[in-house]
């Protein structure tokens, strides 16, 4: 479909979809088009396309695209400012971090501000702390990257380093993801940057979120924080970082909210992007530093003989996996084997402490980070078996570096790479093995 726009107008598009500018003088997010580049755009993601002189583009849409014209730029011109603000500090690196709620335009204001310091020939890292949706890392994670060129869609990137985090909200995950974030900003100094952008998640409201937006920017030590203003949900959190030096900037109008579903499509794209021509791979589980595993009792720490005897005998039954923490047992049992509530409690009770029963086979689908021995990321897996008897893990995986660590996250995905409940996820029962059989 052709289509032309008049100067001073904006053609929003909404994904799937992909355009080329064919004439005329075009901008999005602060990058010009030219005249051959063919722009896609996913679904749930709006681009607006700026006109500043008549212009005529070539879109293909697919189903549940959309095309519409308005008037003017939906940029709002405090954007602008923003990008002049950044422009007056002096020191380097500048870092700048970006704040608002969900929806807000966090992840565009990140773009547009790497596309106008690029035309600056300034070298630029953004560093992704939207966990819930990242657009540098695959989901689930924090991560870095350095642009070479401008970019309408930050998603096209790739990280140059990533830290796992393993669920989509730091509410639970808050020290996880502020160190993840400090680590990897400490790596980005030692390339001598100029400028450093921070996109934060849209967890903002409520003394928790504000708490951990506080500990958050302490770490991160912003030389200025852009808030995206949409009504006052801001406010507690503007106040509270009242230290630092801020400034106001207005969420597009013309932004397209999203619904937690769709949002959920979102990252699945993400997993899919990542996921991209895996394949199971079996790995002796002595070969690998295994993270985050305690659910599935691949810690060290096993009881001698005795206790597990002991333990057996509580059970009334011999499981196939067991570990014991300072605060847990973990007991791995076979697809069709069963304890009675009965021996559950008698082991605890005995033990005084918490005993988490997982059957064989609920560990497919969880979502794992792979990283090499220098704890470079690798990429991302599903988690396919561990195999106890035989102690050999297999992972779907596209990573065929060597892996020295695997961290496993509390996300799971099934066949179609569509997200599960989540073991430990707020508002599910936090092991559901353990609830199925009490
Ligand atoms: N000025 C604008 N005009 C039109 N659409 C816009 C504008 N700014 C952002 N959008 C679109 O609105 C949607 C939401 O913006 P964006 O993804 O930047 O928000 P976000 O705060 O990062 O959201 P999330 O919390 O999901 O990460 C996107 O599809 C984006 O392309
Ligand atoms: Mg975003």
């Amino acid at each position: 479909m052709n289509r032309t726009v008049e100067k001073n107008r904006t053609l929003l598009v909404d994904g799937p979809a992909s355009v080329v500018t064919t004439s005329g003088k075009v901008e999005v997010f602060g990058l010009r088009m030219n005249n051959t580049q063919r722009i896609v755009i996913r679904e749930g993601k709006r681009l607006p396309f700026a006109v500043e002189e008549k212009a005529t583009f070539d879109i293909s849409l697919a189903q549940k695209a959309n095309v519409e014209e308005v008037e003017g730029n939906t940029i709002p011109p405090s954007w602008n400012e923003a990008s002049e603000e950044l422009s007056t500090l002096q020191n380097k690196p500048i870092t700048a971090m970006v704040v608002g709620t969900v929806d807000s335009g966090k992840t565009s204001l990140c773009t547009f501000l790497v596309n106008k310091l690029l035309q600056q020939k300034k070298k630029v890292a953004v560093l992704d702390g939207d966990i819930g949706q990242s657009d540098i890392g695959p989901p689930c994670t924090v991560a870095y990257t350095f642009l070479a060129k401008p970019t309408t869609d930050l998603f096209n990137l790739q990280a140059k380093n990533a830290v796992f985090i393993g669920v989509t909200s730091p509410n639970g995950a808050a020290d996880k993801t502020i160190a993840g974030l400090t680590s990897l900003k400490e790596e980005i100094m030692k390339e001598n940057p100029d400028l450093i952008i921070v996109n934060s998640d849209g967890w903002i409201e409520g003394d928790e979120a504000v708490k951990y937006k506080i500990q958050l920017a302490q770490r991160i030590n912003p030389d200025v924080i852009f808030f995206i203003q949409q009504r006052e949900e801001l406010a507690p959190a503007v106040n509270a970082l009242g230290k630092f030096r801020k400034v106001l900037v207005v969420s597009p109008p013309l932004i397209n909210q999203r619904s937690r579903e769709k949002r959920k499509n979102l990252r699945e794209l993400g997993y899919i992007k990542y996921l991209r021509n895996a394949k199971v791979q079996s790995y002796p589980l002595g070969w690998l530093k295994i993270e985050d595993s305690e659910l599935f009792g691949l810690t060290k720490a096993r009881a001698n003989t005795k206790e597990a005897s002991r333990i057996y005998s509580l059970l009334g039954m011999k499981p196939l996996h067991f570990t014991e923490q300072s605060d847990r047992i973990s007991i791995i049992i076979g697809k069709r084997r069963w304890i009675s509530t009965e021996n559950l409690k008698r082991l605890e009770e005995n033990t005084k402490k918490k005993v988490v029963v997982i059957r064989k086979g609920e560990e497919e689908g969880s979502l794992m980070a792979l990283y090499n021995t220098e704890r470079k990321f690798l990429g991302i897996g599903l988690l396919q078996e561990i195999e106890y008897l035989r102690r050999t893990i297999k992972i779907l995986t596209p990573v065929s570096e060597n892996i020295a660590i695997a961290a496993i996250g509390k996300i799971r995905l099934d066949k179609n790479m569509k997200e599960m409940s989540a073991f430990g996820e707020e508002g599910q029962p936090e092991f559901p093995a353990f609830n199925k059989l009490s």
